[in-house]
């Protein structure tokens, strides 16, 4: 697949601040590439960037290898999706699909390749066909006639999705698209999103602050914080190897442990060595260990590499979530194996349940469960009734 867009060191300012830092990255030609990162990162103002609705202060955007930086939107092969999708309340589903195509022109036949090529709109049998294959698509048949307004909001959106692909744009924006949609609707889209990128094979560009979202599903997945790239990579490599402590905390759970790498494939912490599968690093270099919670088994105290104190317990349907006092240190562990709160138990670690990092910017913000078990503690104690909630809800602020 080769690269469609390419965004060169990109720069962007409001009002003096920085919102964008040297964006460099490319796209490849039908991919689902997820912006994804906490809100104020510059998410939006990069897909912007690219829709031709802002200009940057520094850089080029190149769309197959041609410069479209100072390109205005509607010359881009690209269409965008908004969260609020402004459709025109007073046509039906069928005529807000059917809108961009009653407008379009094409070449009349034959005359294409001519240095004066004559243009002609699509017939009424051209747009019907491309209509119908759209509200296929979204799986919306029947529902032509209806007025936009009377629809649900995941009807809606699928509306929207449609309007935007009838034009078989190359480039599909979509900046948080399921955000207004509750969650068993927001899967259901996801889901079919991702089936209508793979049917059109159209580029997606998609953004959201939702990790789980953008893990399932995209091909690529950029991690933003602040203005800047922090990681691109398939979901799998931004999972398993986070290249820092940010990233590690921003996608999922994640123990985040101060280390150091005596030797390869040996790391220390909490003062002990365990034998681990990384190696590369200088002799004696402090690194980050990271460490998830469901890769850590619960076993006998005295067979445990680690040994700590059980603080909360929490049931999540699937697994109970513990947090585990470990000489101070509070990990978060997933396991299906219950536990009671108080109990004294063993913590084991396979070798290559380690991950290690460099020291970055992000090390030591990043890692430690206590405040989340303090948390759990106020929300669990039966004492924290009526005379106390002004206290509660300090916590929770602060929280
Ligand atoms: N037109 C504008 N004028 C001034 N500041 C702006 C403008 N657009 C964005 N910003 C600022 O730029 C920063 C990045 O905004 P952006 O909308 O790109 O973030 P985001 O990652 O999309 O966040 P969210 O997840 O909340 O949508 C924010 O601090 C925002 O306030
Ligand atoms: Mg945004």
């Amino acid at each position: 697949m080769s690269k469609l867009i390419e965004l060169k060191g990109i720069s962007k300012s409001f009002d003096g601040e920085r919102v964008l830092n040297h964006i460099d990255l490319y796209i490849r030609d039908k991919e689902f590439v997820t912006l994804l990162g906490p809100s104020g990162c510059g998410k939006t103002t990069t897909l912007r960037l690219i829709g031709g609705f802002e200009t940057p202060d520094e850089g080029q955007i190149l769309f197959d290898g041609v410069d479209i930086t100072q390109l205005p939107p509607h010359r881009r092969q690209v269409n965008t999706v908004f969260q609020r999708y402004a459709l025109f309340p007073h046509l039906n589903v069928y005529d807000n699909i059917a809108f961009a195509l009653k407008m379009k022109k094409v070449p009349v036949e034959g005359t294409e390749n001519t240095a004066a090529p004559k243009w002609r709109h699509l017939t009424r049998d051209e747009i019907d066909e491309r209509v119908t294959r759209m509200l296929n698509m979204v799986s919306l048949r029947g529902f032509e006639k209806r007025n936009v307004t009377s629809l649900s909001g995941g009807q809606q959106q699928r509306v929207a999705i449609a309007r935007s692909l009838v034009n078989e744009p190359r480039v599909l924006l979509l900046d948080e698209p399921l955000g207004a949609l509750d969650l068993k609707l927001r899967k259901d889209m996801q889901k079919e999103l991702k089936d209508i990128q793979k049917a059109t094979n159209i580029t997606f560009i998609y953004v959201t602050h939702d990790q789980e979202e953008a893990l399932s599903m995209s091909d690529t997945v950029v991690v933003m914080q602040n203005g800047t790239i922090q990681q691109i990579g398939t979901p799998t490599d931004i999972y398993n190897e986070p290249k820092n402590a940010f990233v590690a905390d921003f996608i999922g759970e994640s123990n985040i442990l101060d280390g150091t790498m005596p030797a390869d494939r040996v790391v220390a912490f909490d003062g002990r060595t365990f034998p681990c599968v990384d190696g590369g690093f200088e002799k004696d270099e402090p690194v980050d260990v990271v460490i998830r919670p469901e890769d850590i088994d619960i076993v006998d105290p005295e067979k445990g590499m680690l040994c700590g104190t059980v603080a909360s317990t929490t049931f999540k349907g699937v697994h109970y979530e513990y947090i585990v006092d470990v000489r101070g240190f509070k990990w978060m562990i997933q396991s299906t194996d219950y536990v009671e709160a108080g109990k004294v138990i063993g913590l084991s670690i396979d070798p290559d349940a380690f991950h290690i990092m460099h020291k970055s910017e992000f090390s030591g913000m990043f890692g430690d469960y206590s405040t989340y078990s303090d948390e759990m503690d106020e929300l669990s104690d039966p004492n924290a009734g009526v005379e106390e909630e002004d206290d509660a809800e300090e916590a929770t602020e602060e929280a």
